[in-house]
């Protein structure tokens, strides 16, 4: 498996030289957590497609954290890299980001993911009701869910961030553009992009409201 060359190697690097099949194993949960995880949300959209006129997100994308990003995640928070330490600290090895169309959507998929006897919510950051500062809106949860392996049961964490296609065009430009270096006007920029981030808000709550008059007719 590549990804446990590539971390094998980085770790061989440090002297916390760690098994490299513990950590191609840990990475296997993850996948296995992203896999129930989808698949949960890919039938409460069945579901709702029946039930509703039209589905409650438009594209589901996945992601396992590559080695190379859990290491720098590590250093940069200044612990150890070590299988050990990537299970106790880091809550988005695995990732689901799920695009809806309307912010009422958001949270009825959320409250129906979170409400499943299986899934725990250990943290959840509404970023859609209390933004940041740059304008960067999504509901993200990290949830732990059990997968069921040969001998055992493990408990994985899954970090799910919802957002409307709205706010998934800003975030997208806004992730791009962050990386350009020698930007003469950072602060500008910044306030420009918070601009962009609140205009989209207001599209986006304008568009529920839409549905809404839709609905009652
Ligand atoms: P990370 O160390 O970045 O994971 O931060 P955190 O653990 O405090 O989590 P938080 O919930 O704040 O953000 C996690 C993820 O949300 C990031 O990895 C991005 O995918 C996304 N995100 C957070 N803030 C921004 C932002 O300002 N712009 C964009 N484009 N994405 C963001
Ligand atoms: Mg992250």
């Amino acid at each position: 498996m590549s990804n446990s060359l590539e971390i094998y190697s980085i770790l061989n690097d440090c002297e916390t030289l760690e098994n490299g099949e513990d950590f191609a194993e840990m990475m296997v949960w993850y996948r296995c957590a992203i896999m129930e995880v989808e698949t949960k949300l890919k039938v409460l959209n069945q579901e709702f497609s029946l039930r509703y006129d039209g589905n409650p997100f438009e594209s589901i994308e996945t992601r396992l954290k590559s080695p190379s990003s859990i290491v720098n995640k590590l250093n940069k928070k200044g612990l150890e890299i070590t299988v050990d330490s990537i299970w106790e600290n880091l809550h988005d090895v695995a990732g689901i980001r799920v695009v809806c169309s309307f912010q009422d959507d958001i949270y009825k998929l959320a409250r129906m993911l979170c409400s499943q006897d299986d899934v725990s919510l250990l943290r959840i950051k509404d970023y859609i009701k209390n933004p940041k500062p740059n304008g960067y809106r999504s509901l993200h949860l990290i949830l732990a869910i059990p997968i069921f392996l040969s001998e055992k049961k493990k408990y994985v964490k899954v970090e799910v961030q919802f957002r409307t296609i709205a706010m998934d065009f800003w975030a997208s430009l806004e992730h791009k553009m962050k990386y350009k270096k020698n930007i003469k006007n950072p602060e500008q920029i910044v306030e420009r992009l918070t601009k962009c981030a609140d205009t989209i808000q207001e599209i986006d709550q304008e568009m529920q409201t839409i549905r809404k008059l839709i609905e009652k007719e």
